[in-house]
């Protein structure tokens, strides 16, 4: 049944209905538009328009179908409603019958939507604020194992010096801290209630909007009616903020994807996140890693799709903002799932420690040694860096490594060098110089993992959960 029967006199095209609903996407809101109407019959009782008993029965009745919905989703979907707002009052009405025909009083579908979808992106962004603490403990984890494990580390994608895989994982770690913060940023700034604003110019029922709002767990009412009901600015943050998080997990699997390659054999990804291949036998393929990197275009999409629909609308509530929720939907969906299928990946991987210090040895790594130990023997850091580049053609001449020219070749490229070069041309002094704060030396690397284990273990700490989304109150503010 439609909403406003009594300004029609012919029933709506079917083709256009099919069109039109949205109910098969904005189920999805459910609780929510659930929440939001005990929250407004709340605020009706306290405006006089239901009495105590009235919102008593309104409430009880929501409640049971709270509780129907939380249990079977789906059943909405069996449904003609045009979208969840529509379905949740019908609903009502066939339980409590006229009663329920004056929860809309005041209230509009726009300001109804807007409060969904702010309710829906604040309780999806904790469950996602959590997989990236997951994720982000997972590389800690993993660092704190391969605190030693040399890899060679690359720009251009030639070996440039060597790092360690601890190393690697906090880079990482790094943009996953980065995006939670970026997370925790749209979230606080989405924390205002549009309740209360009415189709576009606020309600004509004077309602205590703030208390309205708290009652919700906002921080407070948000401050225009019109901006209030055309405002999908959350909505674009929250996929931004799943796209540059996506960027990083891409980059992530990149990495992976080539340190899993039989041309690196750096690392093995378990069986339990690899597949075969229907014809050759020997494959097992990274299929986790490369979804992973595939799904990042379709989080893009929906943002872009997202900023190109609400573009030069004219306000207040149009339509076509009706198009938010399949793409935002997804977008969270998505990044949820990639999020918690990386720190899977990490879950039994293999990393083959002699492959990847025999790849660290190669590649004349350690060139920059070189001519920091000339630096040391005052020789300027542009004339080293030239003697260097001549002593590794010679190398390459030779196929050995620096470290393997005898002193007296050494000397010819410049005299100041002496037998005590060798000592800094290993592998362990390379890192080891790199003592400087964000650097690859061990102490380094261990005060990395320790600080991030510190911001893991304030993150982790049991948060106070009370209504709905009231949660993100803590812990994460
Ligand atoms: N299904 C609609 C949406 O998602 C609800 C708001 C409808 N408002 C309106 N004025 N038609 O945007």
């Amino acid at each position: 049944m439609a909403l406003w029967g009594g300004r029609f006199s012919q029933a709506a095209d079917k083709r256009f209905q099919a069109f039109n609903d949205s109910l098969r996407f904005d189920y999805r809101l459910a609780e929510q538009d659930i929440v939001g109407s005990i929250a407004w019959s709340k605020a009706l009782r306290s405006v006089g328009v239901l009495s105590d008993d009235e919102q008593q029965q309104l409430e009880l009745a929501l409640n049971e179908l709270k509780l129907s919905v939380m249990e079977n989703p789906e059943q909405i979907l069996n449904s003609e409603s045009e979208d969840i707002h529509s379905w949740v009052e019908q609903q009502l009405i066939d339980k409590v019958g006229d009663l329920g025909k004056k929860l809309h009083t005041g209230r509009s579908r726009n300001d109804q939507v807007a409060t969904d979808l702010k309710l829906w992106c604040r309780q999806q962004g904790q469950q996602i604020l959590l997989s990236l603490d997951k994720l982000q403990q997972q590389l800690v984890d993993v660092a704190g194992q391969h605190h030693g494990t040399v890899l060679p580390g690359y720009t251009h994608l030639q070996r440039a010096q060597p790092v360690t895989f601890a190393h690697w994982c906090l880079a990482y770690l790094e943009m996953f801290e980065r995006d939670t913060t970026r997370l925790q940023d749209a979230l606080s700034r989405l924390d205002t209630c549009p309740l209360g604003s009415g189709a576009l110019a606020g309600t004509a029922y004077p309602i205590d909007r703030d208390a309205l709002a708290q009652n919700l767990g906002f921080r407070r009412a948000t401050r225009n009616s019109l901006d209030s009901v055309s405002d999908r600015d959350h909505v674009m943050e929250m996929m931004s903020a799943a796209s540059m998080s996506m960027l990083h997990l891409s980059r992530m699997a990149e990495d992976m994807i080539f340190y899993n390659s039989g041309e690196s054999g750096f690392i093995e990804l378990a069986d339990t996140v690899t597949s075969g291949s229907s014809l050759m036998p020997q494959k097992k393929n990274p299929d986790a890693l490369e979804l992973i990197r595939g799904r990042t275009g379709r989080v893009y999409g929906s943002l872009s799709a997202m900023m190109m629909t609400v573009k030069a609308l004219p306000l207040a509530y149009n339509k076509d903002m009706q198009e938010d929720k399949e793409g935002l939907f997804d977008a969270m969906d998505t990044w949820h799932d990639c999020l918690d299928m990386a720190a899977l990946c990490f879950e039994g991987i293999t990393i083959h420690k002699d492959k990847t210090l025999q790849a660290a040895q190669q590649g004349h790594a350690n060139a920059t040694e070189l001519a920091d130990y000339l630096v040391s023997k005052g020789i300027p850091f542009r004339e080293a860096h030239h003697i260097v580049g001549v002593a590794v053609v010679s190398a390459i001449e030779q196929g050995c490594a620096l470290e393997a020219l005898p002193l007296e070749t050494l000397q010819q490229f410049s005299p100041v060098i002496e037998d005590d070069v060798y000592a800094m041309l290993t592998i362990e002094s390379c890192l080891a110089q790199r003592r400087a704060l964000g650097g690859v030396a061990p102490e380094q690397v261990s005060f990395a993992i320790q600080e991030a284990q510190k911001r893991l273990d304030k993150r982790f700490t049991p948060k106070v959960t009370g209504a709905l989304g009231a949660a993100h109150r803590f812990g994460y503010h």
